[in-house]
């Protein structure tokens, strides 16, 4: 496996492949990207994957310095996984005119307005952050696939829309979300919970799990109105657990737009925070088919 550090050599590198599986991330990796990496060997002999902590998707607010950076631990995790890349560049190396603060002179990827919903809503400018580094990353590695958690789904569906609306070149596969016994969702931040913590983090695959359940259970034809009764009433429950919900939705997977009835192909996506780890999870059902 090579480790690369800057986008020359990495050019360099894979010039001599044939089909490339790329998987992008900001390292601090668990069993959630390995299954990623696993997809990635279906679909390539040569698999890339990138760690990167771009500070561009980081809010003021935002616990950029102290993301955890653990690229030794993560090479080693890689090379037993099968990758055969790991591109690890730094700031600079992306960013050439990253002054620590801001990029002036810098162009970005406007997303579309989706974006400024559920995550976005309290995580402004954080998408754009996302959607460059990753046209970035693409251009750079330039592979056939490439392949996401669903985790992130309103991230996956920002970027199967970059891809599609930039005329990428490469197939976006989404990878299933990998659970801890109990449900909670992989995720670098599970790391900051305390043993305590993270049992009481199960509530929150719990409440989305209850949110499909009161849909089932209530009679045909809901109304907006009680779809958004049943999101209010699933983010009631984690606030009286003492949580800080930003919010619980159902959501068309296709648009990702507000579930109208509970036909058709939806989600239900919720983000809160424990103490102060912030926490994202979701589940996608059909809860009654269209006749
Ligand atoms: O999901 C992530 O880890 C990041 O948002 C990504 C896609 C690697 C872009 O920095």
């Amino acid at each position: 496996m090579l480790l690369i550090h800057n986008s020359a050599e990495l050019r360099g590198a894979l010039s001599r492949q044939k089909q490339v599986a790329f998987v992008p991330t900001m390292g601090n990796l668990h069993a959630g990207h390995l299954h990623l990496v696993d997809m990635a060997k279906h679909h390539a002999d040569c698999v890339v994957v990138s760690i990167f902590v771009n500070p561009l998707q980081f809010g003021h607010s935002d616990d950029l310095e102290t993301y955890p950076r653990t690229l030794e631990a993560d090479c080693k995790k890689l090379k037993a996984a099968g990758a055969s890349i790991v591109f690890a560049p730094s700031v600079i190396e992306m960013y050439p005119s990253y002054d620590g603060e801001s990029l002036q002179q810098s162009m970005f990827i406007t997303p579309p307005p989706i974006s400024s919903e559920l995550c976005g809503a309290s995580r402004p400018g954080h998408f754009e952050g996302v959607l460059t580094v990753v046209a970035k990353l693409l251009n750079l590695v330039q592979p056939d696939v490439a392949v996401f958690g669903k985790k992130d789904f309103q991230q996956l569906f920002l970027i199967k829309k970059l891809v599609n609306q930039f005329n990428f070149s490469v197939d976006v596969i989404a990878g299933d979300i990998i659970r801890e016994v109990g449900g909670l969702a992989m995720s670098s931040r599970n790391n900051k919970l305390t043993a305590d913590e993270k049992i009481q983090a199960m509530q929150l695959n719990l409440s989305l799990k209850k949110a499909i359940q009161a849909i089932n259970s209530k009679p045909a034809n809901l109304s907006e109105k009680d779809i958004r009764s049943i999101e209010e009433e699933s983010a009631q429950s984690l606030t009286e657990e003492g949580w800080q919900v930003d919010y619980i939705s159902i959501r068309s997977t296709i648009t990702l737009k507000p579930a109208l009835s509970e036909h058709g192909d939806l989600i239900v996506l919720g983000a809160a925070t424990l103490n102060k780890t912030r926490l994202i999870d979701n589940i996608e059902f059909c809860a009654k088919p269209l006749n």
